[in-house]
């Protein structure tokens, strides 16, 4: 064992009764194209990219990263991007051997791929799906060609509906990832995106609000957007339908059918670990006594070179104590039906003593309500999010 391994086992400040759930993520980070709204980590690939080279890279990653995770089972794994789905399902294939062969799965565990409408090819998701993959999420955005073209997707709404089709033929739980509050979009736009959305009978459908990211296209040429109260009213359409088409809202932006929640998800929103090897890939690690964040090297190149020699790391560092509150917040607040209170304590190893002041004041603001074992944020918190989360800012010097 590496000195750097001890030292994460030292005794510290925090006392985590046991550690959470284990999600692995994988990050792929080429496209066909750079969407001008995107400020994920992908890169354009500009004809071809070095696929087997990356495997290697990630396979390094992850040896390096095993001492960190000893012992520990992993329960879902998410291949996301960038346009995983470029990848070629031999490549996908691989990839999942190296993780089987270096990790220990639970028999049950989801395996997500994020695929783009515009890579898809006849037989491309079936080959997935025999390589292991056990959820296809779609990225879809609109079903109308207008607003496609305004947000630059390589895609039309023919090939998504085609895309969509063999995911359901192929796939028992699928996702249908649809933004709204397009340039221009109307009520009546958005109701034939969810016409034809809801067609497919999704099990799981994302459906996130278009926001403007620093360092976008879109952020320095900025199209004109709906307005707040029309944003607001497409979200109430958008919940009222998905819930008349027997999907939940469990998420601020996920809606699924019983049996069909993203577990990968829903970990990171209890506040669960993650190990998250590739090109900028964030990580979170629990230990007996403290917080681990982790961040890889963000440029693809940069990445694979420092990889392979075992240095995959741009940034390590442990949570201070009192930033957690604050994060484990950010997180479970964003969960319909809020968490168990014990589970405060499970994840941060602190008392909930610690953030009593701050639930009072969301309390008396009517934004959360509690019972002995459970909190959940109101309608109105659930509508007043950012505000209801900032109350948990951790005091300046703590
Ligand atoms: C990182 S992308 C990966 C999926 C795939 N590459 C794609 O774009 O279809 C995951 C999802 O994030 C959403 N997304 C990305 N940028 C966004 C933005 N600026 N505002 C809202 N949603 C965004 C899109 O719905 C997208 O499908
Ligand atoms: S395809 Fe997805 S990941 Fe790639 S640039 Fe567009 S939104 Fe970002």
């Amino acid at each position: 064992m590496n000195q750097s391994v001890i030292q994460l086992h030292r005794p510290g400040q925090l006392q985590l009764s046991a550690l959470p759930p284990l999600s692995l993520y994988i990050h792929l980070p080429w496209c066909l194209k750079k969407c001008p709204y995107c400020d994920f980590n992908s890169h354009e690939a500009k004809g071809e990219f070095p696929e087997q080279r990356y495997l290697d890279a990630l396979r390094a990653d992850l040896e390096s990263s095993l001492p960190l995770i000893w012992g520990r089972s992993v329960h879902s794994v998410f291949i996301g991007g960038g346009t995983p789905s470029l990848f070629s399902p031999d490549a996908i294939d691989r990839l999942l051997s190296d993780v089987r062969a270096l990790l220990r799965l639970e028999a049950d565990t989801e395996i997500t791929l994020e695929a783009n409408p515009g890579t898809f090819e006849k037989d491309r998701f079936k080959a997935f799906r025999e390589a292991g993959v056990t959820r296809l999420s779609v990225g879809v955005q609109s079903f109308d060609d207008r607003f496609l073209q305004a947000l630059g997707r390589v895609h039309s709404a023919d090939q998504a509906r085609a895309a969509l089709d063999e995911a359901a033929r192929h796939f028992e739980t699928f996702n249908i990832d649809l933004m709204y509050a397009l340039p221009g979009q109307t009520l009546a736009d958005l109701d034939r995106d969810l016409d034809i959305a809801l067609g497919f009978n999704p099990p799981h459908l994302s459906v996130y609000h278009l926001t403007l990211e620093p360092n976008t296209y879109f952020a320095k040429f900025p199209p004109a957007l709906p307005d707040e109260d029309l944003a607001y009213a497409m979200l109430d359409r958008i919940t009222e339908r998905t819930g008349q088409a027997g999907l939940s809202r469990y998420e601020v932006s996920a809606y699924a059918r019983a049996g069909h929640r993203c577990f990968h998800n829903w970990n990171y929103w209890q506040f669960g670990d993650y190990l998250g090897i590739g090109a900028g890939a964030h990580g979170k690690l629990s230990f007996a006594h403290r917080v681990l964040r982790q961040v890889r090297w963000r440029d693809p190149q940069l990445y694979m070179d420092n990889a392979l020699k075992g240095q995959p790391m741009a940034s390590e560092e442990e949570v201070a104590p009192g930033e957690l509150p604050f994060e484990f917040m950010l997180n479970a607040l964003r969960l319909r039906e809020g968490f168990p209170l014990a589970l405060f304590n499970e994840r941060t190893g602190l008392p909930l003593s610690r953030i009593m002041p701050a639930l009072q004041q969301a309390e008396a603001k009517g934004w959360i309500e509690r019972d002995l074992a459970q909190l959940r944020p109101t309608e109105r918190g659930f509508d007043f999010l950012s505000d209801l989360q900032e109350l948990f800012l951790p005091d300046e010097g703590s």
